[in-house]
């Protein structure tokens, strides 16, 4: 007995059946492996004319797929298959969307498949409810009839069967084996077109091999497939490292110019407000009231870019962050509740950190904190304070990976309706080597 045997119930057995006793699936049948038959749902009409379909209670448009030669067609099936582990499905684009964990489900769990194939307008509910034992879309489109359908189902589920590959490493690790997409492949000749394979398989190192491949499946499924990447969740600590690789990798991609810091001047300030105001609908999008009253308006970076206490950092010659530094005492830091600071002779505030919507992502934040570090030294202060609010996360993410410690809460002079409380930093520089 065949490891699996597929039946097919359609109007058209021949077209459906050519193409599944082609190539592998047809190898596979030949050496017994698999059993794939289509069988002609009109040959069990009970009518004279051989009518499968009629027009649809309550009007509409076509016609419907009658129950009786259906459910026949179906009885002689499982009547000639006999007992087996079977699963009647209805290919409808109803259905759930098929997928690659489907297949495998369907391989795994029965050993006879009834692929139900529909034409016309559809078929009979009564059918659906009293026989099937569930539905398959191969996606949110309307084909004309289930055989295309019942064609993909069967290909991608024989193959799965032991056997019909060479190898099982056939299929483990292609794409959506695993949630991601595969690696890229390539064949003779090393250089096509003046396109070279990556020197990394043609080195004979395994390992090395292994790696890229895997960080390669998740570049491509993060750029092609971002739905599938959000949901991959690592299952090593082998992959966690990759993954931290690859975020590393894309920082220093992004930042193809070097980055580098100088005081803002006036004729910097439309770039400035540009930048802050795409800030801020960021934070008013995810619901964090902070800049969104007069904390940073067009005076306060006006006065802070005369006064020298702004700075623009830029990647190559565009301005793509700014941060303001003061070691003026700063409204409602020494009211600091549910901690303190620590007891410094001066400190400098980092008042305000803005990086521009392109640069997001892009480490270049981090760097922000590097300067606004060197502009505190040469200012001659170690101790470097921040404040933010507690649902801005990305700047509490940063200031925590940059070494700033939570100290307390604060709160900052607000407008009536705006959220003054804030989480307050502080970091200590070290003294540098010289
Ligand atoms: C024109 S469709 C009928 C669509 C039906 N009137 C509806 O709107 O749900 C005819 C047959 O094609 C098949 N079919 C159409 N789209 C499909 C899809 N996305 N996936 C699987 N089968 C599909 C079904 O077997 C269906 O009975």
């Amino acid at each position: 007995m065949a490891e699996l045997r597929v039946d097919i119930l359609t109007l058209f057995p021949e077209t459906v059946g050519a193409v599944l006793h082609e190539s592998i699936l047809g190898r596979a049948v030949k050496k017994g492996i698999l059993d794939i038959r289509c069988t002609q749902i009109r040959d069990y009409t009970d009518n004279r004319q051989c009518q499968v379909d009629d027009y649809p209670y309550g009007g509409g448009f076509g016609c419907v797929m009658m129950a009786q030669p259906l459910k026949s067609c179906l009885d002689a099936v499982v009547s000639d298959a006999g007992p087996r582990r079977r699963r009647v499905v209805y290919l409808s684009p109803q259905g759930a969307p098929f997928t690659q964990d489907t297949a495998r489900r369907l391989q795994r769990d029965y050993d006879h498949l009834v692929l139900v194939c529909g034409h016309y307008e559809g078929v009979d509910e009564r059918f659906i409810e009293a026989c099937v034992d569930e539905e398959i879309s191969l996606g949110d489109f309307v084909l004309t009839g289930g055989e295309i359908a019942a064609m993909a189902v069967t290909d991608a589920v024989c193959r799965l069967v032991p056997g019909v590959l060479s190898d099982p490493q056939c299929y483990i690790g292609e794409s959506h084996w695993d949630g991601l997409l595969e690696y890229p492949q390539y064949t003779r000749p090393e250089v096509w077109e003046g396109r070279e394979v990556p020197p990394v398989l043609l080195q004979g190192d395994h390992e090395k091999v292994s790696r890229w491949r895997r960080l390669m499946q998740f570049a491509r499924t993060r750029s092609k497939r971002p739905d599938l990447f959000a949901a991959f969740l690592p299952k090593s600590d082998g992959d966690r490292e990759l993954l931290r690789e690859l975020e590393k990798s894309d920082r220093t991609a992004r930042l193809t110019a070097p980055v580098t810091c100088r005081p803002a001047a006036e004729g910097d300030l439309a770039a400035l407000l540009a930048i802050r105001d795409a800030g801020k609908r960021t934070l008013a999008r995810y619901h964090v009231d902070q800049w969104q009253g007069e904390e940073l308006s067009d005076a306060f970076l006006r006065d802070a870019v005369a006064e020298g206490k702004c700075f623009a950092v830029l990647h190559g010659d565009d301005i793509a962050a700014f941060f303001v530094l003061d070691t003026e005492p700063v409204p409602g830091y020494d009211a600091i509740r549910d901690g303190k600071w620590s007891e410094v002779p001066a400190y400098a505030a980092l008042r305000a950190l803005a990086v521009a919507d392109a640069w997001r992502g892009s480490g270049l934040a981090g760097l922000v904190i590097r300067f606004a570090e060197g502009e505190a030294r040469r200012l001659g202060v170690r101790c470097l304070r921040a404040d933010t609010h507690r649902k801005n996360r990305p700047m509490l993410r940063l200031l925590r990976e940059n070494g700033f410690r939570y100290r307390g809460n604060v709160e900052i002079p607000a407008e009536p309706g705006h959220d003054a409380r804030r989480q307050a930093y502080e970091k200590l520089l070290k003294e540098r080597r010289t």
